[in-house]
């Protein structure tokens, strides 16, 4: 069985992680400085959001320079640092892949935007107008149309996100060579992989058509384009396929943005020879620009045994491109604290946040804990506007406060909850200034509730939320059912108790999670000895979001 798929993944946001020079944001030091702490929490892989040069307009993920790392994060010299300790501890560093589109500071698209002749000029799609005006109806994720007509040659270029962020144009061999080339200096230098962003977006219909009917400003309208299978081949017969250093290729996670259950498979099917594992949207806060004024209600448990089921049966399809991998989150810099949206912060804080590490843990696929979850950091009250860093949220304000709809307190209440923000406050380490997280002035607010939730407090307590991830951690690494074995929920229609089984040979693990604040009577899964659980003693009914691991038959 390959490594990446018993291995545990933890999420840094580079940004937000620890910063050692007091200038307000983390860096590539304050890494270094906490790779012990990370090697301690049992993690295998580490994966960083984009650590390269970029203006910031979507915090690094728009690259202005994909091989130089961004100055307020450090130096090369640092990076390689920080790849040699975190090899040094047996653990493996994933960075992230951005080739969706780049920054328009990027020399590509300077040079791009000067002339139609240009070498560069087929870097990116441009398009000549369409009746005087867009060439289609396409609108960005972050609001506004997703065209930007540029004076100089009278055209315009596509954005799918902002238009700081113009797509790349796959179409184009050389951009695609030089994607490569810069895949092959970072794995020259000996990182183990990449995390794939938007990676079901890279090649689009050349006809670039209207959206469908009913389908106006559907992510999944851009994704699973003609070409992406045949982009995704050669980059692994180019690239993945060339490092293999005896233990497999690099590893490869797409953020499978637009993929269906129904088409996983085609991405991380075993004989496909395209990625590793991918992980998809259907548990994601939604977040279309209208959820800004109004959000949708949180999934049910129902709804989330459903998603998680429909993906496991996906992925266990034998024959044809049967048989791929997921990767598992509950939460990552682009959604709410899940806590916040799971548990309950106010009344079972430790109960509800370590039921649901125990879930993702647990269940079938490759999970990745993101940063602060391991102490149940939460979602923070932001009480204006201006409180916000995240582009997503300003546009949407801009877009909609015009509209009849709008009010200042229905998007303040909505965004309190959807924000990406929430997950990228600062990480809380001590109960002092700012956390312990900087010296200087954060680049956002961090969590006032630091007091109570921070590494310090939780590492000297046996009964705190990450000692537990500790004794999770531990346990599953000597656990190949949870690593290997089959996935069968053995209660679908309970509406708050999930239940289920992982099977291995002879090895039987129950997981047993109650997603209430209620008392539940413990449903009849017969099983063996309790062996991990977030409550001290056990009895016939399930506590408030106890959380059971079984073992035997
Ligand atoms: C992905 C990233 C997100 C970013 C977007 C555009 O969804 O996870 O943070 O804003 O792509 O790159």
């Amino acid at each position: 069985m390959p490594d990446f798929r018993s291995s545990i993944i933890y999420q840094i946001y580079p940004r937000s992680f620890n910063d050692s020079d007091g200038d307000g944001e983390g860096d590539l030091m304050g890494i270094i400085q906490k790779l012990d702490y990370l090697h301690d929490l049992g993690v295998d892989i580490l994966w960083l959001s984009p650590i390269f040069q970029s203006p910031n307009a979507d915090n690094g993920y728009d690259v202005s320079d994909y091989e130089a790392i961004q100055p307020a994060f450090g130096t090369m010299d640092d990076f390689d640092e920080l790849l040699a300790g975190v090899h040094k501890r047996g653990m493996k560093l994933v960075l992230d892949l951005v080739v969706n589109h780049s920054s328009d500071e990027h020399p590509w698209f300077v040079e791009s935007r000067k002339g139609k002749d240009n070498p560069y000029r087929d870097y990116y799609i441009w398009r000549a107008p369409k009746d005087g005006g867009f060439p289609n109806d396409w609108v960005s994720i972050f609001s506004g149309p997703a065209w930007t007509f540029d004076e100089a040659t009278g055209e315009y270029y596509l954005h799918l996100f902002l238009d700081k962020q113009p797509d790349l144009n796959w179409e184009n061999p050389k951009l695609r060579q030089d994607v490569y080339k810069m895949m092959r200096f970072w794995f020259d230098k000996g990182v183990d992989g990449f995390r794939m962003d938007v990676i079901p977006f890279l090649s689009k219909d050349q006809s670039f058509p209207n959206y469908p009917p009913g389908r106006f400003a559907d992510a999944s309208v851009y994704a699973n384009g003609p070409r992406i299978h045949e982009f995704l081949q050669e980059m692994n017969r180019e690239v993945l396929s060339r490092y293999d250093r005896g233990d497999g290729p690099p590893i490869s996670i797409g953020e499978g943005i637009g993929v269906t259950a129904e088409l996983a498979n085609l991405y991380v099917g075993k004989d496909r020879h395209e990625l590793d594992m991918i992980y998809h949207f259907d548990h994601a806060v939604p977040r279309d620009e209208h959820h800004f004024l109004k959000r949708a209600p949180e999934f049910t448990l129902l709804e989330l045994k459903r998603v998680f089921d429909t993906w496991n049966v996906a992925l266990e399809q034998e024959g044809g491109t049967g048989k791929g991998w997921q990767n598992i989150y509950f939460g990552n810099h682009d959604n709410p604290r899940v806590v916040s949206r799971f548990g309950d912060v106010e009344h079972y804080h430790y109960e509800s946040a370590t039921m649901l590490a125990t879930v993702l843990l647990t269940q079938r696929g490759t999970p990745t804990i993101y940063q602060g979850d391991e102490i149940g950091m939460t979602n923070c009250q932001f009480n204006s506007i201006h409180e916000f860093n995240d582009v997503q949220v300003l546009n949407a304000y801009k877009a909609l406060s015009g509209s009849a709809e709008f009010s200042d307190e229905a998007f303040l209440k909505s965004v309190n909850y959807i924000a990406r923000d929430h997950a990228r406050t600062p990480m809380q380490w001590f109960n002092e200034r700012n956390a312990g997280f900087t010296t200087g002035r954060p680049w956002l607010n961090v969590n006032l509730n630091y007091t109570k939730i921070n590494v310090a407090d939780q590492q000297v307590r046996d009964d705190s939320i990450l000692s537990f991830y500790k004794r999770l951690t531990r346990w599953r690494r000597k656990t190949p059912a949870i690593w290997d074995g089959t996935y069968n929920d053995l209660l679908p229609n309970h509406p708050t108790v999930w239940a289920y089984e992982r099977v291995l040979d002879e090895e039987r693990i129950v997981v047993l999670a109650n997603f209430s604040d209620d008392e539940v009577y413990v449903p009849q899964v017969e099983a063996g000895e309790v062996i991990l659980s977030n409550y001290a003693s056990q009895s016939f009914t399930l506590q408030p979001f106890e959380a059971r691991i079984l073992v035997g038959y």
